[in-house]
């Protein structure tokens, strides 16, 4: 039985145990087409290991496994931004094709809007970068208030296309 109290998403520290699971969930198309071309296609054993061992590597804790009823679904990310750029961070998120349409990134996006403010006080505005084809991301930011604040044309190539990235901003307090 479903227990209101007990939380159907967690967010946690990844451990090397985790590599398989982010093999079989990560070793996509449908999400690598979503994703900077710093994530792998195929997705290989040793690239969730040197993943795994940056996380740990990170201090305080930036990247994190997500769970949902204790099974590992995905990885959400906030990257604090250095020098002139502060006072912003970006936030990086992929669940399982398994999982979507759960409401777990909406969730998952909640709580690091809350580690975020309580870790890194610097930080005041938080942003997603979007291409312009992926409406369920575009609609999990805009259910935690992010706005769309600009679209950037013409920004990138990916998957041989050229794509317009759309920047979605929270501002925290
Ligand atoms: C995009 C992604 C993060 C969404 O995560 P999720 O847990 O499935 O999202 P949620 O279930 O919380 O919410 C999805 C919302 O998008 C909507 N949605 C899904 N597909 C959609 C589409 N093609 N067009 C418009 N809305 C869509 C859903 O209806 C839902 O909104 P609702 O709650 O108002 O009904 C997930 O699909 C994913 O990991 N994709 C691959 C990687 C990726 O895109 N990462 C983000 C890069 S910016």
């Amino acid at each position: 039985m479903n227990n209101p109290l007990v939380p159907k998403i967690k967010l946690s520290s990844l451990e090397i145990k985790d590599a398989d699971s982010i093999v079989k969930q990560a070793n996509n198309k449908n999400i690598w087409i979503n994703l900077t071309d710093i994530f792998p296609s195929p997705y290989k054993k040793s690239d969730a290991i040197e993943f795994i061992k940056i996380s740990k590597n990170i201090e305080p804790q930036t990247i994190f496994k997500i769970s949902y009823k204790n099974k590992f679904a995905g990885i959400i990310s906030i990257t604090p931004k250095s020098g002139m750029y502060k006072n912003t961070g970006e936030i990086g998120y992929w669940i399982g094709e398994e999982f979507w349409g759960k409401g777990i990134v909406s969730d998952a996006i909640k709580l690091i809007l809350d580690y975020t403010k309580k870790t890194f006080p610097e930080i005041k505005k938080v942003y997603a970068l979007v291409f312009d084809f992926n409406k369920a991301s575009m609609r999990v930011l805009e259910k935690n208030g992010f706005v769309e604040e600009a679209v950037l044309k013409n920004a990138a190539i990916k998957n041989e296309k050229t794509v317009n990235i759309h920047y979605f901003s929270y501002f925290l307090e």
